[in-house]
């Protein structure tokens, strides 16, 4: 890895720590306008502060975000199908590496879909990806993206993370599982995960924590603040898990101080 490329890693990964927390706004691509997202400028705002890098997509980066922003941005440049369709995985990469460092990304994101109909496809573009982020120092995340009929288990995860790494992804985002460590002893490079679907808060904060102890980076954590009915305070019980090694109790009780302020 060149110097470049290291250090804009550590702009993401916090070095102290070896953590991060990536708020994950990229939604819209596919889905539209998600709840808690339907004016993005306004959801993230206020968040941006507590997250240690913002993923998006060029669109609502231009449109929506301060360009004084200080935080790494990790620019989702996979897309070209809507929830619409039955299969997600008709995808390929949608903004040119140019505009990736015209837009000052410090990473750039794009989905595979390991055993869906277009795998081969999305595993090229990751693969393309990769040796275009080599020549630029820009480093990859692989989203290991689950189509419905997918279980969401070590083997399959296991799998998944490991062809990104192998492919050259430098980091990569999966789901949680039960024995989440046997995915992580399996992918050579750094893990987060999504949070998923909108669960109940204390769920939330025990997923970050067992991801966090079972050797992921951190999170890549979207709906799960966002659509928070208080989206700072829960941002920031995240970031105390991930960054602070809060257990989720203490989180929790973090969040409710926080949501007395926020309300
Ligand atoms: C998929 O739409 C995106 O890659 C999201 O960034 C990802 O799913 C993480 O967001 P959430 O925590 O809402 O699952």
């Amino acid at each position: 890895m060149d110097w470049g490329m290291k250090n804009r890693m550590s702009r993401i990964i916090n070095p102290k720590t070896g953590h991060t927390v990536m708020l994950a706004v990229d939604h819209g691509y596919f889905q539209g306008p998600t709840t808690g997202l339907r004016k993005p400028g306004e959801t993230i705002a206020p968040l941006v502060s507590y997250a240690d890098a913002v993923m998006i997509t060029r669109g609502v980066l231009r449109t929506s975000v301060d360009t004084g922003i200080s935080k790494p941005i990790v620019l989702r440049v996979s897309g070209g199908t809507s929830v619409l369709k039955e299969d997600l995985s008709n995808e390929g990469i949608t903004t040119s590496m140019k505009e990736a460092i015209r837009l000052n990304a410090s990473a750039v994101a794009l989905s595979i879909f390991v055993g869906a109909p277009n795998e081969r496809q999305t595993l090229l573009s990751l693969s393309e990806l990769v040796n275009q982020g080599e020549e630029y120092g820009i480093p990859v995340l692989a989203v290991t993206a689950v189509g419905r009929e997918m279980v969401r288990d070590t083997r399959y995860l296991g799998l998944a993370t490991r062809i990104a790494a192998e492919l050259g992804a430098h980091m990569v985002k999966t789901y949680y599982c039960e024995d989440f460590e046997k995915v992580v002893e399996g992918c050579p490079v750094p893990i987060v995960i999504a949070g998923g679907k909108k669960i109940p808060e204390p769920d939330a904060l025990k997923l970050a924590y067992n991801a966090v102890q079972a050797g992921a980076m951190g999170v890549d954590m979207g709906r799960n603040i966002f659509q928070s009915e208080t989206p700072a305070a829960m941002i920031q019980a995240v970031r105390s898990i991930v960054q602070e090694n809060y257990t989720p109790d203490e989180a929790l009780e973090l969040l409710k101080s926080l949501k007395s302020q926020e309300k």
